[in-house]
């Protein structure tokens, strides 16, 4: 019995895994860098079990790598834009994720970098850690207001759901497009509203996205779409990096289309598009959605969980649908 363990993971998951067939069945890629696409290919002969992180494609190549005997993929990230699922499903491999747990961390996230991206925290303080403070001043680092203004929400399922609950405390109108009508009930809770992408686009003060990467969110903002924007707009991109192209948003922060960007995530991770590094009216971080103590141990147990029920002749808690 050989499980594939991409990454280093909490030990909660490992624990699991250690309980359910022996710490000697385990591949363990103990280390915080990701396999390169020949170390992981090189791991997965034979493997029964991979559990596997975003960063790590699992397509029909790598399924084949494994030999015929792969049962199941667990993703140890609610996306799972890196599984071809289609040819796990072909392979009868059962896939799964790890949705729920990460919500509130990941819109507790988004609105950091809200927050900071609107009130420019991240250049007001690499100013002053710089030694450049003289003191305080009546025009230094005026950022936008945030209480009263319109929140757009782009993808609003469980976690943009999650950003419009808190959005409630700062008094703001939500906007939000998603191919599905939230109920009424919900809609009169979060004081939200559905419109279609362009009225989103418009209308928004703040846009925060919260949509899975697929072909139709692929590269959904594009400077098209930020030259309809608000110019004193701030765009915030906690779901996958590739709904934004990144070349068109460093030309309208640049060019002042919008006041300015959050970024957790990237169109080609862990690799930046060098020229937005040099902007200051973008916040940035490293893909840290879902990085709480809490929060990673839980993913990494139900990753652990849903591999153990697979191998056991049991339903997955959480097969990807
Ligand atoms: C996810 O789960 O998809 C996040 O991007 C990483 O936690």
């Amino acid at each position: 019995m050989k499980i594939v363990i991409t990454r280093r993971i909490p030990q909660a998951g490992m624990d699991i895994l250690i309980e359910a067939v022996g710490k000697d069945s385990l591949v363990h890629h103990d280390s915080d860098l990701p396999l390169t696409r020949e170390a992981l290919l090189a791991m997965l002969p034979g493997a029964k079990a991979v559990l596997s992180t975003l960063s790590e494609k699992m397509d029909g190549e790598a399924m084949d790598a494994a030999g015929g005997g792969l049962q199941v993929i667990a993703n140890m990230a609610v996306g799972y834009d890196n599984i071809d699922c289609k040819a796990a499903a072909a392979r009868n491999i059962v896939a799964t994720n790890t949705p729920g747990v990460l919500t509130e961390a990941t819109a507790d996230l988004a609105w950091a970098l809200i927050l900071g991206a609107a009130r420019r925290t991240g250049e007001s303080e690499r100013f002053l850690r710089a030694g450049n403070w003289k003191g305080w001043a009546p025009l230094q680092y005026l950022g936008a207001s945030i209480h009263g203004k319109t929140l757009g929400i782009y993808g609003m399922g469980r976690i943009g759901c999650a950003v419009a609950r808190r959005a409630c405390g700062f008094e703001m109108p939500v906007l939000y497009c998603d191919a599905q009508h939230a109920d009424l009930e919900t809609e009169k809770a979060l004081n939200a509203r559905w419109v279609d992408k362009d009225t989103l686009v418009r209308e928004s003060d703040i846009l925060t996205l919260h949509c899975p990467l697929t072909d139709e969110t692929r590269h959904a903002f594009t400077l098209a779409e930020f030259k309809k924007m608000k110019k004193e707009a701030v765009i915030v991109n906690t779901s996958r990096g590739p709904v934004i192209k990144e070349e068109d948003l460093h030309q309208a922060l640049r060019d002042g289309l919008i006041f300015a960007a959050g970024l957790d995530v990237y169109e080609l991770e862990p690799t930046i598009y060098k020229p937005i590094l040099e902007l200051e009216n973008v916040l940035m971080l490293p893909h840290l959605g879902s990085a709480t103590v809490e929060t990673r141990a839980t993913m990494a147990r139900m990753a652990a969980e849903n591999i153990v029920a697979v191998l056991n002749g049991r339903q997955a808690p959480n097969p990807i649908q």
